[in-house]
């Protein structure tokens, strides 16, 4: 059933109707994305329903978490759609900022990143973790949630935000959905739409690769280099380049380097490219969901 969404593109009306919601006794609850939302994203929308009473979902292309040469221009916009689909899942606000809205002239501040941010995607996009962190504070602020949620996708995003959030004492509890798939096994994310159906085909070798790890890890593999095999055989005859397969402890996200054993719980991420699209995954061995 679809509940009427209120549109707000202002800052102060943002936090207006935030206050205005906790003063009628509503929790706040808070999905931040960057729009050409799939069923990953109305999960997550669906998880912070269980948190919290008045829901607020961004829609925001953040343009500080994209270097020069990546697809800030390219990248898909369908507000209108999008809207039409959180409306169907009890959005109760969508915030739909300009860009001069978040950054309007003069400002300047950015939330410095550390150790988590610097393994992973931040080697090869240094300057992402800064942009995201940045926004989320900002967008924290405004919106004040008691609960955001993030996807697992975006492991690394997640573990930053989170750090972020306890290094800041941020008064948000951030809350991690598992990674929501297509019937064949593909991370749903926006950039698939980039995908021709050839491509589409290839970029099904990372979760192959994740199955064929997580299916050694059961049956007693704890040799991270090759468990790292596995994974990295799968994805690099198939795509056009490879960012990283790594096998890396799901907290600290730290490399666990060959000939060291992985322990109860090992974190294997994977990013590459197929044709022009860049595509994260991972999967965490060891834990469910
Ligand atoms: O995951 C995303 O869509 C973005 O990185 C986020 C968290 C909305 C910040 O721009």
């Amino acid at each position: 059933m679809s509940t009427r969404v209120k549109i707000v593109t202002g800052a102060e009306e943002l936090r207006h109707l935030c206050n205005e919601a906790r003063k009628r006794g509503e929790s706040v609850g808070f999905v931040p994305t960057m729009g050409a939302l799939h069923a990953g994203h109305l999960a997550l929308v669906t998880e912070a329903k269980k948190h919290a009473t008045f829901i607020v979902a961004s829609i925001f292309i953040n343009p500080t978490q994209f270097a020069p040469n990546e697809d800030f221009a390219a990248y898909p916009r369908d507000v209108e759609n999008d809207i039409a689909k959180l409306a169907t899942v009890g959005v109760n606000a969508v915030f739909t900022p300009e860009a001069s809205t978040i950054y309007p002239p003069g400002e300047e501040t950015r939330v410095r990143v550390g150790r988590t941010a610097a393994p992973l995607c931040g080697i090869s996009r240094p300057h992402f973790f800064e942009g995201v962190a940045t926004v989320v504070t900002k967008l924290f602020n405004l919106v004040g949630p008691c609960t955001a949620v993030f996807g697992k996708k975006d492991y690394q995003q997640l573990a930053v935000i989170r750090r972020m959030a306890a290094d800041l004492m941020m008064p948000v509890t951030v809350v991690g959905h598992p990674i929501v798939r297509e019937s064949d096994g593909l991370a749903m994310s926006s950039r698939n739409r980039y995908l021709s159906a050839a491509d589409r085909e290839r970029a099904l070798s990372l979760s192959r690769g994740l199955a064929k790890a997580s299916r050694a890890f059961k049956e007693g593999e704890r040799r991270s280099e090759t468990l790292r095999s596995l994974v990295d055989d799968e994805v690099r005859v198939a795509s056009d380049s490879v960012d990283y397969v790594e096998i890396a402890d799901p907290e600290t996200l730290v490399a666990i380097q060959a000939g060291q054993p992985v322990g109860e719980r090992a974190l294997v991420a994977i990013a590459c490219r197929i044709g022009a699209t860049r595509l994260i995954d991972n999967e965490v061995l060891g834990e469910n969901g």
